[in-house]
C-alpha cells in the first residue's frame, strides 16, 4: 500500500522522470584527466535500483521487468546513511516533514493520511527507518540512460564498482570486474541515441569467482557503484587510451601515449601537444607536433613539485588524422624525482622524513563527498602529516588530486589483506591481483603525490613455497615495469626477520603492534617502555641485511574508544592509545635508521560484524583511529599534533594527563 509514495509506482511514470535526467548529467569530470575531445557525461545522479537478493550472479538475469527505486549514484547500497529515504516522496522537503519525529511518533500524519491505520507503521519503517539493505549482501541492479550522438562508440569509466560487477549496455553484456579499483569498459557504437547502462553488483564474498575480496579483511567492504561513473562518447574506435607523464629530472619528462587497439591499423595518425595550455577546449592548430608514442622532452617554464610548493603542470595532447581531431586529453603532473638510497628516501635529491597515517577511504559509508575528502586532507595537514598510506586498495582519484594540490605524499596499494599461500597459489586470485595492479597504475601514474605502489598488505611473505615467491616477484615486477620505475615498490610486512622476499622491494616496510595485541590482555608498561628497542632492532636488521634499502614503519598503533577515558595504563582508553602512539612517534623520529612512520590509523572505520567480535573490534569499528568515525579528534591526535608542530628546541617527550605525568614521563628518554 505505502508503495504509493515510491517512484517505483509505475513504469510509465519512471521513464518520463528518467528522460529528464538523461540530458542532465554533469559534464565536468570529478578528477583529472580532462577530455576536451570527447562528450563527457558524469553519471553521478539518479539511477534505477533494485535489490535482487541472494540470487546467483549471471549475465543472464532477466532484469527488464524488475520494479526499481530511484537512488543517487555513487551509492554503496549496504552502507546507505541512516537518514530518511527521501525517494519515498516526490519533493525532498516533504521527507523532513514526513519522517520528523517532532511531528508525532510517525512523523507528520498528513503524509500517511492515504494509508489505512494498520499500514502506517510499516510505511514509516520503510520510508524513515534505517535502510533495510544496511549490511545486506546479495545482488543489486543499477540502471541508467545516457543520451549519445548517433553511431558513436563510447567508454564507460568506473571509479570503482564492488565487489564484483557485470556491466551491460543495451542488454549486451560487456564486462565482468572484480575488486576495488578504477576500470574502463569500451562500448560499441549502435544506431540508438539513448543507451541503457545496466550494472549487476554482487557484494557477497566468493572465494572462487572473486577471491580478491574476502570476508576476513579488516574493514567493511561495501557493495555498489561506490565512486563516480562516466560515459564518454568517442568519435570512433581510434582514441587515446592514456597520456602518461614520467618526470625524469627537475625539467624533463618522458611522455607516453597509449592508443586504443584499433589505432594499430590506421596510417597517417599524428599528434600535437601543448604544455600548460590556458585556452578552453582543444585548439590544436598552433601546437607543436610530436611523434608517437614515447618522447623525452623538457617542460617549458619548468617548476618543481615539492610538498611545500606543489606546483602542477598540465599537458594537452591531440590525436589527429589529417585535419580531423579524433581525440584530445589533458593530464596534470608534477616535476619531481624520487629515489631510495641507503637509509634515505629522497625527493628531488633531498632526504624525506615521512610522517603520516594509514587511511581508509571510508566514513560511515564508502561513498564520500568532495567535502569529506577535503576535510580528511585538511585534518592530515593540520596534524602535521606529510604522508598518507591509502589502505588497502586503489584510492579515489579525487583524493589523489587533493594530495597533489596539497603536497601530501601517498602510498597507494593493490587491494589485499593478510593473503595466504592458498591465495598465492590460486590462479584467479593472482590474475585479478595483477589486473588490479595494472588498473591502479593506469589511474594514478600521473599523480606526483603518489610515491609508493604497494601490494599484499601483511601477506604471508614468510612462506617459502614457489607460488608465494612467484606472487611477490610478479606483483613487484608488474608494478615496477608498468610505472617505469617511477615509484618505490614495497608491501606492509608483518613477517619481520622472516620476510623472505625483501629483495624484490625498494624499501622495507614493517608493521608491529607491541603493547597492543592480544587486545584483551591488560596494558603492560614494560612493553610500552620497550618500544624504542623494538624499532632499534628493526633498524639494525635492515641496515645490515639490506644496506641499500631504507626502512619505513607502515603500521603501528593502538585502539582507543572515542570518549572513553581512564588512566594511561588502561587499554582501550584514549589515554593509553595516545601514550602508545607517542612512544612510536618519539622512538622512530629519534632513530636515524628509519625513514618514516605511518601510524595505524587516521580515523575509526566500520568493520564487518560477522568477522570480528565485540571484544576484538568494539562498537563494530576498528577503533585505532586518532579521529573518531565522524572525525572528532581523540587525545592521540591532539598529542601527536603538539609533538609534530613543536618548534625547534621545544619540549620533545611524552605528553601526558597531569595525573599520570609523574608516574609515566620516564617511559621515554631521549
Ligand atoms: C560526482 O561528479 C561531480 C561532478 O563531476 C563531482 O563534483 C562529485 O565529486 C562526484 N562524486 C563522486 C562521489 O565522485
Ligand atoms: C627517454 O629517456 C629514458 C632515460 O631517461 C630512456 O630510457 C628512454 O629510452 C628515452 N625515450 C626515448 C623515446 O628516447
Amino acid at each position: 500500500m505505502y508503495q504509493a509514495w515510491a517512484p517505483a509506482a509505475g513504469p510509465r511514470l519512471r521513464l518520463a522522470a528518467l528522460a529528464a535526467v538523461a540530458t542532465a548529467w554533469p559534464q565536468d569530470t570529478p578528477s583529472w584527466p580532462k577530455f576536451p575531445g570527447r562528450k563527457v557525461q558524469v553519471l553521478n545522479g539518479t539511477w534505477q535500483f533494485a535489490f535482487l537478493g541472494d540470487v546467483p550472479l549471471s549475465a543472464g538475469i532477466e532484469v527488464a521487468d524488475v520494479a526499481t527505486d530511484a537512488v543517487e549514484v555513487p551509492d554503496a547500497f549496504d552502507m546507505r546513511p541512516e537518514v530518511p529515504r527521501c525517494g519515498c516522496w516526490p519533493e525532498a522537503e516533504a521527507c523532513e516533514l514526513c519522517c520528523g519525529r517532532g511531528f508525532g511518533t510517525f512523523g507528520s500524519s498528513q503524509c500517511w493520511q492515504a494509508l489505512p491505520e494498520e499500514d502506517r507503521t510499516a510505511g514509516f519503517e520503510q520510508c524513515c527507518g534505517p535502510s533495510p539493505l544496511r549490511y545486506r549482501r546479495g545482488v543489486a541492479l543499477y540502471r541508467s540512460f545516457v543520451q549519445v550522438p548517433a553511431k558513436s562508440s563510447g567508454l564507460l569509466l568506473f571509479g570503482a564498482c564492488t565487489l564484483r560487477c557485470l556491466v551491460a549496455v543495451d542488454g549486451v553484456f560487456l564486462a565482468d570486474h572484480s575488486g576495488l579499483s578504477a576500470f574502463n569498459v569500451p562500448v560499441p557504437a549502435s544506431e540508438s541515441t539513448l543507451r541503457t547502462v545496466t550494472v549487476l553488483v554482487d557484494n557477497r564474498f566468493n572465494q572462487v569467482t572473486h577471491p580478491v575480496h574476502q570476508l576476513k579483511y579488516d574493514w567493511y567492504q561495501a557493495g555498489g557503484l561506490i565512486r563516480a561513473v562516466q560515459f564518454h562518447s568517442l568519435r570512433g574506435l581510434v582514441y587515446l587510451q592514456a597520456v602518461e607523464v614520467f618526470p625524469r629530472s627537475a625539467a624533463e619528462v618522458e611522455v607516453d601515449f597509449r592508443l586504443s587497439v584499433a589505432a594499430e591499423n590506421v596510417q597517417g595518425l599524428h599528434f600535437r601537444w601543448r604544455f600548460d595550455d590556458t585556452a578552453e577546449g582543444c585548439s590544436w592548430q598552433q601546437w607543436p607536433t610530436v611523434s608517437c608514442c614515447s618522447s623525452n622532452t623538457s617542460v617549458p617554464d619548468a617548476k618543481l613539485w615539492t610538498p611545500q610548493q606543489p606546483h602542477l603542470h598540465r599537458l594537452k595532447v591531440a590525436l589527429l588524422l589529417g585535419e580531423e581531431l579524433l581525440d584530445c586529453q589533458e593530464v596534470r603532473f608534477g616535476l619531481r624525482t624520487l629515489e631510495a638510497k641507503g637509509r634515505e628516501i629522497r625527493l628531488n635529491g633531498q632526504k624525506l622524513s615521512l610522517f603520516g597515517l594509514n587511511r581508509h577511504d571510508l566514513w560511515s559509508s564508502a561513498v564520500l563527498t568532495q567535502e569529506q575528502l577535503v576535510q580528511d586532507v585538511q585534518l592530515l595537514k593540520n596534524l602535521g602529516a606529510n604522508f598518507v598510506r591509502g589502505a588497502h586498495y586503489a584510492q579515489d582519484q579525487r583524493f589523489l588530486d587533493l594530495c597533489d594540490e596539497q603536497g601530501l605524499l601517498v602510498w597507494e596499494e593493490v587491494l589485499g589483506w593478510q593473503n595466504t599461500p592458498q591465495d598465492f597459489a590460486d590462479g584467479i586470485f593472482m590474475m585479478q591481483s595483477l589486473k588490479l595492479a595494472d588498473e591502479m597504475v593506469a589511474a594514478s601514474v600521473n599523480h606526483p603525490s603518489v610515491i609508493f605502489f604497494g601490494f599484499f598488505n601483511e601477506g604471508r611473505s614468510d612462506d617459502p613455497s614457489p607460488a608465494t615467491e612467484a606472487a611477490y616477484h610478479s606483483m613487484s615486477q608488474r608494478l615496477r615495469e608498468r610505472s617505469k620505475s617511477s615509484r618505490l615498490i614495497s608491501w606492509g610486512s608483518n613477517a619481520a626477520a622472516n620476510d623472505r622476499y625483501l629483495h624484490y622491494a625498494d624499501v622495507c616496510s614493517f608493521h608491529a603492534y607491541p603493547a597492543w595485541y592480544p587486545s584483551d590482555a591488560p596494558g603492560n608498561l614494560e612493553e610500552v617502555k620497550g618500544i624504542p628497542l623494538i624499532w632499534e632492532a628493526y633498524g639494525r636488521y635492515v641496515a645490515e641485511l639490506f644496506p641499500e634499502k631504507p626502512l619505513l614503519i607502515t603500521e603501528a598503533g593502538a585502539g582507543g574508544l572515542y570518549g572513553h577515558h581512564g588512566p594511561s595504563e588502561e587499554k582501550w582508553s584514549e589515554e593509553y592509545q595516545s601514550l602508545l602512539m607517542q612512544m612510536h612517534y618519539l622512538s622512530i623520529f629519534t632513530n636515524p635508521s628509519i625513514a618514516g612512520l605511518a601510524l595505524w590509523q587516521f580515523a575509526d572505520v566500520p568493520i564487518d560484524r560477522q568477522t570480528s567480535s565485540e571484544e576484538h573490534r568494539p562498537r563494530g569499528l576498528n577503533n585505532k583511529g586518532v579521529l573518531s568515525l565522524s572525525r572528532q579528534p581523540k587525545l592521540a591526535f591532539q598529542a601527536l599534533r603538539l609533538l609534530r608542530n613543536r618548534k625547534e628546541g621545544e619540549y620533545f617527550g611524552l605528553i601526558l594527563p597531569p595525573e599520570d605525568s609523574e608516574r609515566l614521563t620516564g617511559l621515554f628518554k631521549v
